[in-house]
């Protein structure tokens, strides 16, 4: 299959831009999902999947002319693992869609347990390659899909999640760095473990010492609170999920650490806290695909910077991100200094903090950048 572009159109591919919108598109010979993408002059661009149904009509797969097989598979995870052997953990994302030029898929891997999540309509047709390849490369203890995410019918896709090899164990227990968590693959949030957060965890626990007091706002599954916990810290931890709040208190456990979780409202719970605390964390979802979503998520980091800044001792830090590609760091940092005028506060910016190698930043692909965390230390 071939699709060839308008005139002009090839200079984003060129520079390494991974999507072709339908509106790009010329002319399409052939059927398949697997298509060669050429210039309106015939020349060869990239290899990549067709989406027949999607707004992203091609999506880059490769720069050389190659055959999609289990071969194929096995080189990009390969190529992967590389880049991802000096992560500290057992558990880690193995391939990151377009960042991995694996585009649509994403794998996580959490020790010989594998969840796989198919994000476009091609990748659902090469699943069964991938799995394959899963099987023999890694001899997985089982496959899981969860694929329940509303953006797949955009491609002509139903929600699914369910066992796709193995036996299944849930929830399982990752090791990273000396502690151990435990996933819940199935009733999760995401694939059931926020691996994006393995390096601020690390970046958080370094900024408290014995006896902090210490709010982890958003805490899921306590990965935060455990950490600082760890470090002697006083710890209480938020969320509103259920299920998130038995697996924090499981994961304290786990730990031999003590902290506090609360089932409640993060927002009231920050408005209403009447203690000073050396450190606030603060993770709340975002989901900004509307311009609306994305006014209430700039609005909710401001509100959680007031009463922050209004909450935190003098020398305190607030470590909030957002984990969204619609919200830029300049946004988030401008958030952040309003309340902290608001509030009357001087702060500084220790620091913006990305996400980890195993979720590749693309430089080219502005999209592949969705998690800021900010570091604002009050200081007087
Ligand atoms: C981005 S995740 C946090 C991940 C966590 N920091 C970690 O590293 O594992 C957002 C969490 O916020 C929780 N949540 C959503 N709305 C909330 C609210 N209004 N109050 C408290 N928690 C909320 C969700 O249940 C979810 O666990």
């Amino acid at each position: 299959m071939k699709v060839f572009l308008k005139k002009g159109k090839e200079k984003k591919v060129k520079h390494f831009y991974p999507w072709v919108f339908r509106d790009e598109v010329e002319k399409i010979e052939g059927e398949g999902i697997v298509a060669e993408l050429y210039d309106s002059e015939g020349n060869f661009l990239a290899l990549g999947t067709y989406s027949p149904y999607s707004r992203i009509a091609f999506r880059v797969l490769s720069y050389e002319r190659e055959e999609v097989n289990e071969e194929f598979f096995k080189r990009r995870l390969r190529e992967s693992e590389l880049l991802r052997r000096d992560i500290p953990s057992n558990a880690y994302r193995l391939a990151f869609s377009e960042s991995d030029l694996l585009s649509g898929l994403i794998i996580d891997r959490y020790g010989d347990a594998f969840v796989i999540q198919v994000r476009s309509y091609p990748m659902e047709i090469l699943k069964e390659k991938v799995l394959k390849t899963l099987v023999e490369e890694f001899n997985p203890a089982f496959v899981y899909e969860r694929s329940d995410f509303k953006g797949r019918r955009e491609e002509g896709l139903k929600e699914f999640k369910g066992l796709l090899y193995g036996k299944l164990e849930n929830p399982l227990i990752i090791e990273e760095r000396e502690f151990k968590f435990l996933v819940d693959v199935v009733e999760g949030l995401k694939t059931g473990f926020y691996l994006d957060q393995r390096d601020n965890r690390e970046y958080v626990r370094n900024l408290v010492k014995e006896g902090d007091r210490v709010l982890d706002l958003f805490c899921y599954s306590g990965g935060f609170s455990v950490y600082c916990a760890n470090r002697g810290a006083k710890v209480v931890g938020v969320d509103i999920n259920k299920r998130a709040v038995e697996l924090a208190r499981e994961n304290a456990k786990l730990n031999s650490v003590k902290a506090d979780f609360v089932l409640g409202n993060a927002f009231d719970f920050i408005q209403e806290s009447k203690e000073e605390w050396d450190l606030i964390i603060a993770d709340p979802p975002a989901i900004a695909k509307t311009k609306k979503e994305k006014e209430s998520i700039l609005w909710a980091i401001w509100k959680l910077a007031y009463y922050s800044f209004q909450k935190l001792k003098k020398g305190g830090s607030l470590f909030i991100c957002s984990c969204t590609y619609q919200i830029s760091s300049e946004e988030m940092i401008r958030q952040v200094r309003l309340a902290s005028t608001d509030v009357k506060r001087r702060i500084i910016i220790k620091s913006l903090n990305l996400q980890p190698i195993d979720h590749p930043y693309l430089p080219t692909f502005p999209e592949s950048l969705y998690l800021k965390c900010l570091h604002a230390i009050v200081i007087d």
